[in-house]
């Protein structure tokens, strides 16, 4: 008998299969007794006739727990109104591994016990469609770089020096070479990449000891980070937009059905298209003061400012150049006006905030050293970084897209601890 994955079935209707998964759910009725199995490719009814199968068998799928490990056999039949369009006409049971007790049941949990059980929680129906949507987001990204003739180029995780300021470091002991850093971001490594190979992505976990509880902050992200040699800001931003584009409307066609398990309006998403409204920081600041907000050009916008200027558009929308005084320290400033950088900030719509932040690189060495001494950066552990700008520097610009956030927007949900497997926050690190 063929051993098949329930979302296998459609080639195998009429046929007898065994599938092998965990008990989801089950009821009955008199001779009727339904298990529904799940094995992380979907869902399948099987249905018990009392008649079919020996009595042991029928009174097994009764008693048998959540989340026990179980073979069903049986004939796959099309069945229009079952979820996923097949049924199981079953004639068997096995129960691999009994469970009882299992402690997420269906009624509502508190979302601190469901964090507790996150190692359980992975295995509910929302959870499963989140993952498998952040999967494709991140091979829709990989897709797009590696489809536009960029080198995937590995930054270190554990790094001397900070990049995106000194204040949420996570530092560890390094042997005889005094603190080590887990990195905030590839970036600065990503151009030393672009000034071997043109055009490079770094892509991996980035760790920040940020102070702060919002929905949008952990303290162990994923950030994909392309850097593009000869790229000035609008090339960074006509870059960012194209990238967006291809990554939302891939993922919108082909994680449907997740998207409908989440309930998310795809309407939304479906208006992520070129060109993306571009705004300056100025023009955001108009915005924020004509909606009542007393806001001090020189600020970096908050969560709230950003919801405000985003409502405005029913797509992301591009803010750039930002004062200087609130970005890190490799940002260029704007040769026509060195009080802002040319940086950008993409921010989603409906509320989900900054999901992008790139900008054009410093190329001049003196005024790169000009930024280090006015951060208070140690100058030594940037000497290599200067050695970018002493030997062939050229304009470069780039960005980093968080995945978190991206799958919390795409996906509708309210806080980032449901995009990542296993989240870490400044009041958790377990499981
Ligand atoms: O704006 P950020 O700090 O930019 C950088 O790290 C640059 N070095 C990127 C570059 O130019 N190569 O972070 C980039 C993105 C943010 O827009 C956000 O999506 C995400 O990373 N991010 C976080 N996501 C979850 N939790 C946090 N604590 C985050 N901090 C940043
Ligand atoms: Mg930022």
């Amino acid at each position: 008998m063929k051993k098949i994955s329930i979302s296998d079935l459609s080639k195998y209707v009429g046929e007898e299969i065994s599938i092998s998964g965990w008990v989801y759910h089950k009821r009955s009725s008199g001779k009727l007794h339904f298990v529904v199995l799940r094995d992380g490719t979907g869902y399948l009814q099987c249905v018990y006739f009392k008649n079919n199968v020996s009595p042991e068998v029928f009174e097994l799928t009764e008693s048998v727990g959540q989340e026990s490990s179980v073979i069903c056999k049986g004939t796959v039949k099309e069945d229009k109104r079952a979820p996923g369009g097949f049924e199981l006409d079953a004639n068997d049971f096995t129960v691999i591994t009994a469970a009882t007790d299992y402690p997420i049941t269906p009624k509502d949990h508190g979302i601190e016990f469901l964090m507790d059980h996150r190692h359980l929680w992975l295995r509910s129906s929302k959870q499963v469609a989140i993952l498998r949507v952040r999967h494709r987001i991140i091979k829709a990204i990989r897709d797009f770089f590696d489809g536009n003739g960029f080198t995937l180029v590995d930054s270190p995780i554990l790094t001397p020096s900070a990049c995106e300021g000194t204040s949420t470091l996570f530092s560890t002991d390094y042997f005889d070479l005094g603190k080590a850093y887990l990195t905030q971001s590839g970036q600065l490594y990503a151009e030393a990449g672009a000034m071997a190979l043109g055009k490079v992505y770094t892509f991996g976990p980035t760790f920040r000891a940020e102070k702060s509880k919002t929905r949008r902050h952990l303290t162990e992200f994923w950030m994909v980070e392309p850097e593009v040699a000869f790229n000035d800001l609008n090339d960074n931003m006509d870059l960012a937009e194209e990238f967006l584009e291809y990554v939302v409307q891939t993922v919108i066609r082909e994680r449907e059905a997740e998207l409908k398990i989440l309930e998310r309006d795809i309407t939304k998403l479906q208006n992520v298209k070129r060109p993306l409204p571009r705004i300056s920081y100025d023009e955001a600041v108009e915005i924020l003061r004509k909606n009542g907000v007393e806001f001090e050009w020189g600020n970096d916008l908050g969560g709230g400012d950003e919801t405000i200027i985003s409502n405005q558009f029913d797509r992301p929308v591009m803010v750039h150049r930002y004062p200087s005084e609130v970005k890190a320290f490799y940002m260029k400033r704007d040769p026509e006006n060195p009080k802002v950088a040319l940086a950008v900030d993409v921010l989603a719509p409906e509320g989900y905030g900054e999901i992008i932040g790139g900008s054009q690189r410093e190329d001049s060495l003196d005024l790169l050293l000009e930024r280090i001494a006015q951060h208070n950066l140690p100058l030594e552990d940037f000497q290599w970084y200067l050695d970018l700008r002493r030997f062939g520097s050229v304009p470069h610009a780039g960005f980093g897209l968080g995945i978190e956030r991206t799958v919390g927007w795409i996906c509708g949900l309210d806080h980032v601890r449901e995009t990542i497997p296993f989240a870490r926050m400044i009041y958790r690190k377990t499981p």
